[in-house]
């Protein structure tokens, strides 16, 4: 397998609004980032996903961008970012950028003029059609509520939005838009950042002929759905990569919803001249259904695990994963998969990464942030959880009781209170009032605590994350293949990672009782390898390994041989 600087990175993911705000305005902003960059290195990461910075009216807090080559005022200057990203570089941190290019802002200047008449140069810079006997020309819905289709008194059609109405839908199939798109990637890479993180990418191509689809929850067929890996998708990311990706050393993810391996394989195999890898949603979906978000069941491990196992299987040698359960958009997993204690951070963060593919840490997870107390609808800033709220409770859909437990436990805002610094007012995350609270247990949960806390959850990760950066098996541990073990244990996680002759086994007990194991499906040689061997990293009490043995609730180790 070709060693590339990509696969072998660990990616923080920073959501700027939340993360340190240094001018006191209640909203986190770029000095604020560039004030906590030896924080970041000592923490063991070395790539920083930017969420978008540019200037937005915030719609969707930023991924609706009204100008991709102007920061926001309220993140700062360009001049700000500059110095961001050459103090990222001094210390060797690289910075990934948030493409965000399947819609625009309705306030981007292109829409504007779009918008206003329908011989404007820049009509067919978006999708818009005549109404279909009176009405929006299909069933489709938008991400957070309603028709994915708005009028425009105006000029007297329709244009397609498949997140909110501020987020119009780009015509990709006009070459002047990607042109348009290849240029301002062009300017951002040739200030010296080192990738993008590219928004819901492959929705980017639409269908030829727009259709109704099935009706999802309520009366509508999701656009998402409608529109994802459409017909020239692969045709516009290689012209994309030709164009741009190609004539620089860079690092690309895709945001991919429904896609599978074989899609996954598409679009970042090693040598189809699209992205470097992908994010897929299968596992994260798993405690919901197919076409309900808010269909809120409990993680069910085994699927999980059998799900996860299939990504590294499939992807082994012919594409790369990324790995993550953490970002803007997810619950905290420490809420979701653990009982919001430590103890399970650390043994959900041991399972997730010592895994094949970069991982994507999401800010605060280092520290077991978690879950905020959510109550009535009118504690949630988040453009979907409000939409989705209101959309269905109005059509009698759901009982509001109801689903406001499951907007608690999975809404986007879980992830997006401020990052917890310190015991002092506010988390220490700003001087002012916060444009979101800060979660309650920030006395017990922060940086500062857990720094002079040896045994903390940040500092847990620091010795995880430095075992596949700089330790004597990183090679073992980024490039080893896969196979998943006690494949049926509905409570332990458990594979084997192998390079040649060596061997890792990672354990974790993913769940609040004692488990039994038996490994005695692992062929001999490799448990006499291991046996009596002591952890290299453990949340436990650093048992040597036996074929059997017992893990405690959350307990987590991994062993090496040879
Ligand atoms: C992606 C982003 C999400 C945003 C959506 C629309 O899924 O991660 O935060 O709301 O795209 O841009």
């Amino acid at each position: 397998m070709k060693k590339t600087w990509w696969k072998e990175s660990i990616v923080y993911e920073i959501y700027p609004r939340s993360f340190n705000d240094s001018d006191n305005d209640g909203v986190g902003d770029l000095r604020g980032i560039t004030e906590k960059l030896d924080y970041l290195k000592s923490l063991g990461v070395n790539v920083l996903w930017l969420a978008p910075v540019y200037a937005s009216p915030n719609d969707d807090n930023g991924y609706d961008i009204s100008d991709y080559r102007a920061i926001m005022p309220e993140f700062g200057t360009m001049a700000d970012f500059d110095c961001l990203l050459s103090e990222a570089h001094k210390r060797s941190l690289k910075v990934m950028m948030d493409l965000v290019v399947n819609h625009t802002s309705d306030e981007h200047a292109w829409f504007q003029e779009s918008r206003s008449s329908r011989d404007s140069l820049k009509r067919d810079y978006y999708i818009w059609r005549d109404p279909v006997d009176g009405h929006a020309p299909t069933n489709w819905g938008s991400a957070f509520g309603g028709s994915a289709w708005e009028w425009d008194e105006k000029t007297e059609q329709y244009y397609l939005h498949c997140f909110s109405k501020k987020q119009p839908d780009l015509n990709w199939d006009n070459p002047k838009v990607r042109e348009e798109v290849y240029s301002l990637m062009r300017f951002w890479l040739d200030k010296g950042i080192d990738g993008f993180r590219m928004d819901v990418i492959n929705m980017i191509s639409k269908p030829g002929t727009f259709t109704d689809g099935p009706a999802g929850t309520g009366q509508y067929c999701d656009a998402g759905y409608m529109v994802t890996n459409g017909p020239q998708l692969h045709a516009y990311l290689q012209e994309m990569n030709r164009e741009v990706l190609s004539r620089y050393d860079i690092m690309t993810v895709g945001e991919c919803g429904g896609t599978d391996p074989e899609g996954a394989r598409l679009i970042a195999g090693t040598d189809r001249g699209e992205l470097n890898m992908i994010f897929q949603f299968e596992h994260v979906n798993l405690d919901g259904n197919e076409t309900d978000k808010w269909a809120h069941k409990p993680m069910d491990l085994a699927l999980l695990k059998k799900n996860l196992a299939r990504w590294q299987e499939e992807l082994h040698g012919t594409a790369w994963n990324s790995i993550y359960f953490n970002n803007h958009d997810q619950p905290r997993a420490v809420s979701r998969l653990g009982d919001n204690t430590p103890q399970s951070a650390k043994a959900i963060a041991t399972a997730l990464y010592l895994m094949e593919g970069t991982p994507y840490l999401y800010q605060g997870e280092e520290l077991g942030m978690t879950n905020y107390p959510f109550r009535g609808i009118g504690d949630y800033h988040d453009i979907e959880s409000i939409g989705a709220y209101r959309q269905l409770t109005e059509s009698g859909l759901r009982e509001p009781e109801e689903l406001l437990d499951a907007i608690a436990y999975k809404s986007r805002d879980n992830a997006r209170t401020p990052m917890q610094w310190d015991k002092t007012a506010n988390a220490g995350f700003t001087g002012g009032t916060p444009w979101m609270p800060v979660n309650p247990n920030y006395p017990a949960v922060n940086a500062a605590s857990e720094e002079a806390d040896p045994d903390s959850v940040l500092n847990y990760y620091r010795k995880l994350l430095r075992l596949r950066t700089v330790s004597p098996y990183k090679d073992l541990l980024v490039y080893g293949s896969f196979r998943l073990l006690l494949a049926d244990d509905p409570a332990v996680f458990a594979y084997l990672r192998t390079d040649g002759d060596r061997t890792a086994l990672v354990a974790v007990n993913l769940s609040r009782e004692a488990r039994e194991l038996s490994f005695s499906e692992i062929p001999e040689e490799i448990i006499n390898g291991l046996s009596g061997a002591q952890p290299v990293l453990t949340n436990g009490g650093g048992q040597g390994f036996a074929e059997r043995m017992t893990l405690a609730p959350w307990e987590a180790a991994c062993w090496i041989a040879g």
